[in-house]
């Protein structure tokens, strides 16, 4: 908690008297700080050398309430992605910080870097990245049994069967198709309640009615626990439903609208 105080003077109109007092005023300078989980400052990301050198983040700075939904809109190769992997401690920068929930992700060793990320985070990749050789089920749970947590069952017959998957559980995932495994990647993601959703275009090979069902979902997990979600999205109804939209263009943040 942090003070300062300074004298008042105050004028009683009624009884002409002159009153002095001092007033404090604290401020939760902590509190404020935790409104944003994440905090990204002037960064770059630089992949190969002259004369190949590519700048695909060009001094990013940003601020994510918690708890807020953004949605990350722009063209293909503008640097979204590498955006969202560098948020998500799954890549480093060139330069700049990436700050989470108050911890600097360059200043953490390998394996707390990946336990942090294993508990805060919840990634839905592009490529779903599912485990081939486990059935759906064993890939959604994966992540909270191997923080050695125990699965929340009630919370996952209600993922599972919002997301249509719950006579899918046993399969595995080169069983399903592209937009089945898109919602195992969604399930696996959410099975874990991070404080953090990542998700780089999720609907992107759902129909629009899906697309809306799953939208409607990690918006109902995201008040329900208090998430904070940051969607990559080339859909523009999701944008517009978003709390804020980011649109990037080579590398920087060219628009920000709440
Ligand atoms: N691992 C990599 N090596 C080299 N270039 C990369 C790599 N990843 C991304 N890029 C390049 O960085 C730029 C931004 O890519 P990306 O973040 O995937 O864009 P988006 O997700 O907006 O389509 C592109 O020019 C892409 O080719
Ligand atoms: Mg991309």
């Amino acid at each position: 908690m942090n003070c300062f105080g300074f004298d008042i003077f105050e004028f009683d109109i009624e009884t002409g008297l002159i009153r002095s007092g001092y007033i404090i005023i604290s401020i939760k300078l902590k509190g404020a700080m935790e409104m944003n989980i994440l905090s990204v400052n002037n960064v770059t990301k630089y992949y190969g050398k002259e004369p190949v050198l590519v700048k695909a983040l060009n001094g990013i700075t940003m601020e994510v309430e918690a708890g807020s939904f953004t949605a990350v809109v722009g063209t293909s190769g503008s640097g979204k992605s590498t955006l969202l992997h560098i948020l998500g401690g799954l890549d480093t920068p060139t330069s700049g910080s990436v700050i989470v929930d108050g911890q600097e992700l360059g200043g953490m060793e390998k394996n707390e870097l990946a336990i942090f990320r294993r508990r805060k985070i919840g990634f839905i990749f592009q490529n779903y990245n599912l485990i081939p050789n486990l059935t759906v089920y064993d890939n959604i749970v994966l992540p909270v049994e191997l923080d050695g947590r125990k699965v929340d069952s009630e919370y996952l017959t209600i993922i599972v069967q919002t997301l249509g998957l719950a006579d899918k559980l046993n399969r595995k995932p080169v069983k399903l198709s592209g937009g089945q495994q898109q919602r195992v990647a969604i399930a696996r993601a959410l099975a874990a309640k991070p404080a953090i959703i990542l998700a780089d275009e999720p609907t992107g090979n759902l129909d629009s009615h899906t697309s809306q069902e799953v939208i409607s979902l990690l918006k109902s997990t995201g008040r329900t626990f208090h998430q904070t979600i940051v969607m990559i999205t080339h859909n523009d109804e999701i944008a517009q439903s978003a709390d804020r939209a980011i649109r990037i263009e080579d590398g920087r943040i060219v628009e920000s609208r709440w």
